[in-house]
This record gives C-alpha cells, structure tokens and sequence, in this order.
C-alpha cells in the first residue's frame, strides 16, 4: 500500500501534519494507552463479594443529607427480609451512641424483584467531626466511618475527587483504585452521572445495579460521592412494561433535594466548606419556564460568594466537547444556561458522557446572535472552564476521533480512563489535576491553577479604579 502513495499524497500528508502541528489551540496527548481493556469484571470477582451472614447490610453508600452539610444520607441494602432501616452513630470521641429510622423501599424490573433498600438521613451532625456507624441487627452488623465537612466558610480548605461514567470494568476498578491511593486525598467525590451501566445488558439487568452498589462501596461508604443523573441512569424500556424513566437509579440514590411542588427530582444545590455546588439534570426539562429554569433562575442569584466563593456546576453532559461522539449534544442546554453561568460567575462545569477526558480554556459563546456571525466560542476571563472527565471506565470504551484540528477553546484533550481532583485551598485559589489511571498514584497528567472568579471580578475592578 505504502508504495502505492503517490508524491501528491506524500505532499498531502505532509501539510495535513504542517496544519495540525501549527494550528492547534490546546494539546491533544500523545499518550499512548498499553491497553485498551473495557470489560465488566465478571461477577465472581472479589470487588462484588458479598458480605457474609444472613441478610447482612451491603451496597452501603453514603451523599450529603442537607443543604449545609451537617446531614448524611446512609443508603443500604438487605438481600433476604426487611430486617432494620437504623443507623446507629456517634462520635470518635463519644461513647455516647444516637440512632436515627429511615425506611425501606423496593422496586420490580420487568423479571427482577429489588432487594430491601433503606435509606436514613442522619441530621445536625457537629462539622469536621469523625462519626462512626453501624448497620444490620444481632450478629450480622457491618461498620463504617466518615468525616462531615468543615463549617461552610469562604476559606476553608478542601478537595472534591472527580469521577464520572465509572461503569464496573477492569478499568473501573483501577480509576477508584487510583482515586483512593492519590494523594491528594479527595473528602468527597461529585460524580458526573452513568453509574452502573446496568443497561448495557438484556433486559437492564439491575443485578449489575446491585454488583456496581457492592463494588464502590470501599469508597462510597466512607466519603460522601454527590450524585448526577447520566443517560445510563433512565432504565427506560417500555417494550417491556417499564416506561418509569430513572425507576432503578430514583430508588437506590437519594440526594438531599428541595423545590417542594416542583417535580425537579435530580437538580439540586449543596453547600460543602467553601464550595457551593449546584448539580443539574441533563435529561429533565430545562427549556425555559420549566421547573429546572425556573429553579435555577431563582438558585443562582442567592449564592452568596463571601461566604462559599467557589461555584461549581455539574451536569451529565458537556457544554462543550471536541470528540466527535456526542458532539455538541449540549448544545440546547448551553445556548439556555451558558449566559447565566457567565454572568454568576460560575468557575468550573464539570461532566461526563464523553468517555475521555477533556479541558477547555476560559471560555464563551455568549456573544453569538444569528447576525454578528460571531460563533465561535472566544476566550473569556470570567467565563467557567468546562471540564469533561466521563473517563471512569464505562462499558463501551474509549472514544478516539476528534475535532481536527484541536479548536483553540480546547485547552487539553487526550482518550484515557482516569479521574481527577479539585483542592480549595482558599477563597482566591484552588488546584485541579486530573490522574490517568495507568500511571502512578502522584503523577498529575494534566493540572492547572484556578483563580477564583468573584474574587478575581472585585480584584480586578479595585485595580481598575485606582
Ligand atoms: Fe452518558
């Protein structure tokens, strides 16, 4: 074949890499994966045993339970019989043990029955505190542990993992392996959405929604993980009779969501030390005068920057992405929100869907109408970064094929399963850096500084005035 290229073709190759070589804005990685394994780990492995005794409790799995971040939302599972919906918990340094009831639900899935789920919100806890706590009855108790959050204020100090379509995969496995040995030490995980990949198999097998539940448990029941709503989550199969959407995902993970009246089930905002979070819905109504509008016209505007500067928003599917799978699937929910993110000052979007990772510049659209012709996105001090880490492992691979060449919004791009961590270290600064799951624990293969938004906008206007 090679001795069949002709010198025109020798020419075309030649300026195609004179173009990608000079016209690129960001990097496109040349690293070069040594495997590209996206297999589910069979059933048998040792990462879904199951816990021994009778009815033992497991899928344990803990989010924030509150607005504030003084609540805890357990979530378990008994495999057998009902058995007890309590938590019993107290202090590291207390022998003084409480307890708090929730309850149970159950669901059916075309031919799967649920095991007992519960679910038990823990209230007013003390902040930066240790908690112990118990699940299951008579000889059959399993323990953990977790550490609520610094008092919310604008300097506290503190770093979110990033983890998104994580599926339950080889590569799943070594993502959550990464994200616990890191040194960076994430408190809490916000999970960009596409939990299980239960789906993928005939019928939506929810047996692989109980496997994935046993699998993260290592992490998730020790650190809160801040849950969104993907694709993979809506289970909807009405050739079968199931045409509930999110039946198997509204069932086993519960967030501490408000809007009494408005049926707005997977948006909702928290606070967590100096971050406020606002997690919206890429597959609910969000058209105009819809709940999810009205919502966030109303949530945006009370963030109070002084006291948690750093605005986060996390969404299933990306506003902006270079990889030609799913490209510009958000492009509706950008030309909808992306002008408000602008104008609130909104300082990093975080989300999944695109199974590779990818970080943009400062960037935005907004300026765009029908007539200027101005629609490319351009660079934007004080517009967010947008930040695709659908990387987990999912079930389907990695996608390759990409924008080329690399648009100059692109900052870095590069299809390796990973996942990354954002540290607070105060009201002005924080540190992002994203791990690729095949190198060693320490090894930041993409990182960058951010300036805090609101702060740097009043900075920058004192400088101005002087
Ligand atoms: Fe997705």
């Amino acid at each position: 074949m090679a001795m069949g290229l002709g010198l025109g073709s020798v020419y075309l190759l030649l300026l195609c890499f004179v173009l990608t070589s000079c016209c690129n804005g960001g990097i496109s990685s040349s690293y070069s994966r040594t495997n590209d394994i996206s297999a589910d780990m069979p059933l048998n492995s040792d990462v879904f045993a199951l816990p021994h005794g009778f009815n033992a409790p497991q899928q344990v799995h803990i989010t924030q339970g509150d607005h504030e971040g003084r609540g805890v939302i357990v979530s378990w599972v008994t495999p057998n019989e009902p058995g007890s919906s309590k938590v019993i918990y107290w202090a590291e340094n207390s022998n003084v043990k409480q307890h708090a009831v929730g309850s149970f639900v159950t669901y059916k899935y075309y031919n799967y029955s649920s095991p007992y789920i519960h679910h038990c919100t823990i209230k007013n806890l003390e902040y930066n505190t240790k908690y112990f706590y118990e699940l299951g009855t008579g000889n059959v108790t399993r323990q953990f542990w977790f550490t609520t959050p610094p008092e919310v204020g604008p300097d506290v100090p503190y770093t979110f993992g990033l983890i998104g379509d994580l599926g339950q995969t080889f590569d799943s496995n070594r993502t959550l392996t990464h994200y616990e040995s890191n040194p960076a030490k994430g408190q809490a995980v916000l999970f960009v959405g596409d939990l299980s990949y239960a789906d993928a198999y005939p019928l939506h097998d929810n047996n692989r929604w109980d496997s994935w539940a046993r699998f993260v448990e290592r992490s998730v029941a020790y650190q809160p993980w801040i849950w969104s709503a993907g694709n993979h989550e809506i289970d909807y199969l009405p050739e079968y009779g199931e045409g509930e959407p999110f039946k198997p995902y509204t069932h086993r993970y519960y967030v501490p969501y408000e809007a009494p009246g408005v049926h707005l089930r997977f948006g909702y905002s928290i606070k967590r030390a100096s971050a406020y979070i606002i997690v919206m819905s890429s597959y609910s109504a969000y058209g105009m005068y819809t709940p999810q509008y009205k919502w966030l016209m109303n949530e945006l505007p009370k963030v109070n920057r002084s006291e948690t500067p750093w605005l986060i928003v996390v969404m299933h599917c990306p506003l902006y992405s270079t990889y030609l799978h799913h490209y510009m699937e958000g492009e509706t929910m950008r030309v909808m929100y992306e002008q408000y993110f602008v104008k609130y000052k909104v300082d990093v979007v975080f989300s999944g869907h695109v199974h590779a990772y990818e970080r943009t510049e400062r960037i935005s659209n907004v300026a765009y109408n029908i007539e200027n012709g101005l629609c490319t996105p351009r660079n934007d001090e004080y517009a967010p970064v947008y930040i695709t880490i659908g990387d987990g492992g999912n079930q389907e691979g990695l996608l390759y094929e990409m924008v080329d060449p690399q648009p100059k919004y692109s900052a870095f791009r590069e299809p390796s399963y990973g996942h990354a961590t954002f540290e607070i270290k105060n009201r002005t600064t924080a540190y992002y850096a994203w791990h690729r799951n095949q190198d060693g624990y320490s090894v930041e293969a993409d990182s960058v500084w951010f300036h805090n938004l609101y702060w740097k906008s009043l900075s920058d206007s004192s400088a101005a005035s002087l």
